[in-house]
């Protein structure tokens, strides 16, 4: 039996209070959108329908290159008319058909796959998905009969004080045979308190044709919850980020205190890593076995080789560090920065678009731009590379095993050859040759007895 799938989208969000369409909020790193078609692409339905209608263009733009089909709700008016919005995808379509909407992040594709077998065991028209909350509070009540079958879903607003006391929700996933799907909505009316084609209406409509509804509930309650305003946005995400540090625990990280851990979904850690509490881990970022990370350290799409050490309050952003890097505390590695096996940037270190050879040395308080830096060199404290002219960036190259000594402010661009040497408080502004040593200060001059001299004056 063919599966397809229709994700509703179209919605205002009204209670998000926001410029930004709902499904583009993100939760854990990704998009709602794209969690959604994380947990629908596990099931492989073709095709997969997604309905736009509020914040058309940016959602466009972030559908782009994934392969879903497109549907236009140009009118906002309820859930059921956004379903017969997809229904040209579905015209000569036998089979069943997942309805999901862009709101429900966190379900788990196990879930999904169960309520599909559920739907297909029973033989239903229609199967919903459902939760029993302890607060049900906003969501549509499951309405069942003496012998416990489905026969309506109600919506708060419409609901008499016996069936909002219904903990039952309805969770708003739903399977359908297409072929009772489409003609059922066709019948569905607006008659209720927000004047809207309810999709929900499309079970007792089905009840009514005598079809089978079956529904299923969901193990966990936490996975179907919707996200309609800010408060469910940060539940969603305490949750998710719940699950994500549980993943890594179980798979062989520690966390000191995983309630202060933020690890965004993407991210990868290996095992026998130690993450200390206030860490935020986002992107892609990919670290290594054995790690110490933190405490309040923030990696932004990095890679960490096996081994390294990230000290309290350094700042990592897309670079690349190999295994045994030391880091921090307080660091900044900027963007487009390569950090060689063994290399050391220590306290109060800013890097950006640098390469640091493997086994260098850049302990102290140092400014690096456009540099490279050779294998086993060693850069003073308070070393500055002068990379920007006000007009333009310009690139500074140091060799192997150089000696840039403390204070040395690098004039860019220069070439510093390799085993080269800089006095200390340095202004280089030509190149020094490979095995040089370049002094570039003031000589210092000495008052002999000067103190004596100028009290005696007085
Ligand atoms: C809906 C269900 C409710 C369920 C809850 C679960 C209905 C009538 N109610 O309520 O029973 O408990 O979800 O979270 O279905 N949308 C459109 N076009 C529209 C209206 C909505 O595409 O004209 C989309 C929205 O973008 C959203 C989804 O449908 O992704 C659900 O709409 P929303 O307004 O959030 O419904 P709820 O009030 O949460
Ligand atoms: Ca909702």
């Amino acid at each position: 039996m063919p599966t397809g799938c229709i994700i509703l989208a179209a919605g205002e969000g009204k209670r998000m209070k926001s410029a930004l369409a709902k499904p583009l909020h993100r939760v854990c790193g990704r998009t709602l959108i794209a969690h959604v078609l994380g947990y629908v692409r596990a099931l492989q339905p073709d095709p997969i329908c997604v309905v736009l209608g509020v914040g058309r263009a940016a959602m466009e733009e972030a559908l782009a290159g994934e392969g879903v089909r497109l549907a236009v709700q140009q009118q906002q008016l309820g859930t059921g008319h956004a379903v017969v919005a997809a229904a040209d995808h579905f015209l000569d379509y036998d089979g069943d058909v997942i309805v999901t909407c862009a709101d429900i992040p966190l379900l788990r594709p196990e879930t999904l796959e169960a309520l599909l077998a559920e739907h297909r065991t029973q033989g239903a028209a229609g199967t919903v998905l459902t939760a029993v909350y302890e607060d049900p509070t906003g969501y549509g009540r499951v309405v069942r009969d003496g012998s416990g079958l489905v026969t309506a879903i109600v919506e708060e607003r419409d609901a008499d004080d016996q069936v909002r006391a219904i903990r039952e929700i309805n969770a708003g996933v739903y399977v359908f045979q297409a072929r009772h799907l489409f003609p059922a909505l066709q019948g569905i009316g607006t008659d209720n308190a927000q004047g809207e084609y309810y999709l929900t209406d499309v079970i007792a409509a089905l009840v009514g044709r005598g079809q089978t509804v079956a529904a299923m509930c969901a193990p966990d309650p936490r996975e179907v919850m919707g996200i309609n305003d800010r408060v469910q946005l940060a539940a969603a995400e305490a949750e998710a980020r719940r699950r994500v540090c549980e993943r890594l625990m179980l798979s062989g990280v520690t966390l000191i205190d995983p309630t202060s851990t933020y690890v965004e979904a993407d991210a990868q850690v290996g095992e026998d890593t130690v993450i200390w509490p206030g860490t935020v881990i986002t992107g892609q970022t990919v670290i290594g076995r054995n790690c110490t990370i933190g405490p309040h350290v923030q990696i932004n799409s990095c890679v960490i080789g096996d081994g390294s050490v990230i000290r309290q309050g350094s700042v990592l952003v897309d670079s690349w560090f190999g295994r045994e890097v030391a880091v921090g505390p307080y660091s900044h590695v900027r963007p487009g920065c390569v950090v060689g096996e063994r290399a050391r940037v220590g306290t109060c270190s800013e890097l950006v678009r640098t390469h640091l050879g493997a086994g260098a040395k850049d302990q102290h308080f140092s400014y690096l731009g456009d540099a490279q830096v050779g294998e086993e060199a060693n850069i003073g404290a308070g070393v500055v590379t002068c990379n920007f002219d006000g007009k333009y960036k310009h690139k500074t190259r140091i060799g192997r095993k150089a000696f840039v000594g403390s204070d040395t402010i690098i004039v860019a661009p220069v070439v510093i050859g390799d085993e080269a040497f800089t006095a200390a408080g340095s202004v280089i502004t030509s190149d020094v040759p490979d095995g040089s040593l370049a002094i570039a200060r003031s000589r210092q001059e000495t008052r002999k007895d000067w103190v004596a001299r100028r009290q005696k004056q007085s």
